[in-house]
């Protein structure tokens, strides 16, 4: 079955755009007070409904660039009416600065993003170190991210990024799984990394400090 058009998806799918420019109310946004985790770049939403369904006690917010794959992520939502789950579409970094208030973010979740391979296109890359304040800002004290990549060199700028950062602390790296079926990974880019053989670089990091100046 085909997911519908977008606004027959509300509260499901959003766009920033269309959106109100102010701050987030969570509980107005999910109906409750749970702790929220953002993922970021969330693609066609693989992690967002399976981390919604097994963990009905945090909310997911998945954030999706493209609107037509944000659609796909909102598409298994919908049809079977998580509650836990939103997805926005839009820039992540104009949806942190805008629409979601600092320290108010349990976890962020950052899985396999665009490499942009070519030596000329490196710039587009999305971790930057102001990316990294925008994630520090967003997470409250004690707060995790989380980013796994194939690509080993941006897995290494993300890395070093975060242990010179003075807000994070780099936690041990997490084990890799064996998946029980297909849909038991992380997300749909991990299982098609694996299944290409390809090494994933996995990383975990905390907010152990609030900005200083
Ligand atoms: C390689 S895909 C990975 C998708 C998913 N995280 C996964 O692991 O399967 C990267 C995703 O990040 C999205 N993306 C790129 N730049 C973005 C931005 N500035 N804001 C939000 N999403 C973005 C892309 O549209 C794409 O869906």
């Amino acid at each position: 079955m085909r997911a519908p058009p977008g606004e027959i998806m509300f509260p499901w799918l959003r766009r920033s755009h269309e959106m109100e420019v102010t701050p987030l109310d969570w509980a107005e946004f999910f109906g409750n007070d749970n702790p929220v985790e953002l993922d970021i770049g969330c693609g066609r939403g693989l992690y967002t409904w399976k981390a919604s369904e097994a963990n009905p006690e945090i909310n997911y917010l998945g954030i999706e660039l493209d609107y037509k794959t944000a659609r796909r992520a909102a598409g298994k939502l919908y049809k079977r009416e998580i509650p836990n789950a939103r997805i926005i579409s839009g820039d992540a970094r104009e949806i942190l600065d805008k629409l979601i208030v600092n320290g108010s973010v349990q976890a962020v979740h950052f899985y396999f993003p665009d490499p942009w391979w070519k030596r000329r296109h490196k710039w587009r890359r999305l971790f930057t170190d102001d990316f990294a304040d925008q994630i520090a800002e967003v997470l409250q004290m004690g707060g995790i991210l989380h980013s796994w990549t194939d690509v080993e060199d941006y897995f290494e700028v993300i890395s070093a990024l975060l242990e010179h950062h003075t807000q994070f602390e780099t936690l041990p790296r997490p084990a890799e799984q064996t998946p029980d079926h297909d849909f038991d990974y992380r997300t749909s880019f991990e299982r098609k990394k694996r299944k290409e053989g390809e090494t994933i670089y996995r990383g975990q990091w905390k907010k152990i400090a609030e900005r200083t100046t």
